[in-house]
């Protein structure tokens, strides 16, 4: 009783209480926070995941560029609904190479980490330039214009090097094919042996059908990779971490 009574203090004494709460709180956040200094990683690795090819991480840049992310989320939460609508929960490594990440924090349409691989190519396009073509009550704007934009591997190689500066593990070789591995991964008739080699899994695919690159190439190139990488037929979590 005698402790209880002191505690009385505090609750009538607003400074005190003060103090003593940002002390609680000062505890606790070095609980958490101290040990992330000391861990080498926080990251569980994961086999298959790979550094965005050139086009894709071009594909990417325009992502960013157009907003996609104020209304698609790029994070599947471990919860029942989310699951069994989009797949497996998304994992740490799966952005691990993403500056700056997608996660999104809006879903006014589906949430996109788990999108490749599940329409065609000429679906994209379709969608892409006209989403009420194929959802005809979607509020989803219309990005035709990305086909009349011919792009050009000019940039690509400064592109990954400023990836490789903030830590994703472009190796020379990788920077010094970036042109022709960009050129080949939309040409299916190009010698692309060596991209795949460099990007296990990466499609190879004339995106839009049209002669020459252009952004919507780029844009879907990327989109059709999102969640492929990860095979989560044969993934098993680390539960000791
Ligand atoms: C104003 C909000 C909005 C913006 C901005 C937006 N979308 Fe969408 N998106 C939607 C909605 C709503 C849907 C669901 C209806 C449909 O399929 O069109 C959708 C659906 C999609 C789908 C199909 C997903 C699935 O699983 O069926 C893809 C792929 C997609 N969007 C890609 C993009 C890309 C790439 C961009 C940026 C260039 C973009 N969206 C920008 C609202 C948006």
């Amino acid at each position: 009783m005698a402790l209880l009574d002191k505690h009385k203090i505090l609750e009538t004494n607003a400074t005190l209480l003060l103090v003593f709460s940002l002390l609680v709180v000062t505890v606790g956040g070095i609980v958490e926070i101290a040990p992330l200094f000391y861990l080498e990683n926080t990251i569980e690795d994961v086999e298959g995941m790979r550094p965005y090819s050139p086009l894709e991480l071009t594909g990417r840049e325009i992502y960013v560029r157009e907003g996609c992310y104020v209304c698609h989320s790029q994070m599947i939460r471990p919860m029942r609904d989310e699951v069994e609508r989009y797949g497996h929960y998304s994992l740490a490594a799966e952005s691990k190479y993403d500056h700056p990440f997608q996660w999104g924090s809006k879903r006014t349409g589906p949430d996109l980490a788990r999108v490749g691989g599940r329409y065609s190519d000429a679906w994209h396009v379709d969608h892409m330039t006209d989403p009420q073509s194929v959802v005809p009550e979607s509020v989803m704007p219309k990005y035709g214009f990305l086909s009349d934009r011919y792009i050009e591997p000019g940039y690509v190689q400064d592109l990954l090097t400023t990836h490789r500066m903030v830590g994703v593990p472009y190796s020379d070789e990788m920077i010094e094919a970036a042109d022709e591995d960009f050129l080949a991964q939309a040409d299916p008739d190009s010698d692309y042996d060596a991209l795949v080699e460099r990007y296990p899994g990466a499609v190879v695919s004339n995106f839009d059908a049209k002669d020459g690159i252009t952004e919507m190439d780029a844009l879907i190139s990327y989109l059709q990779m999102l969640g492929t990488l990860v095979d989560f037929t044969t993934f098993i979590p680390d539960a000791s971490r």
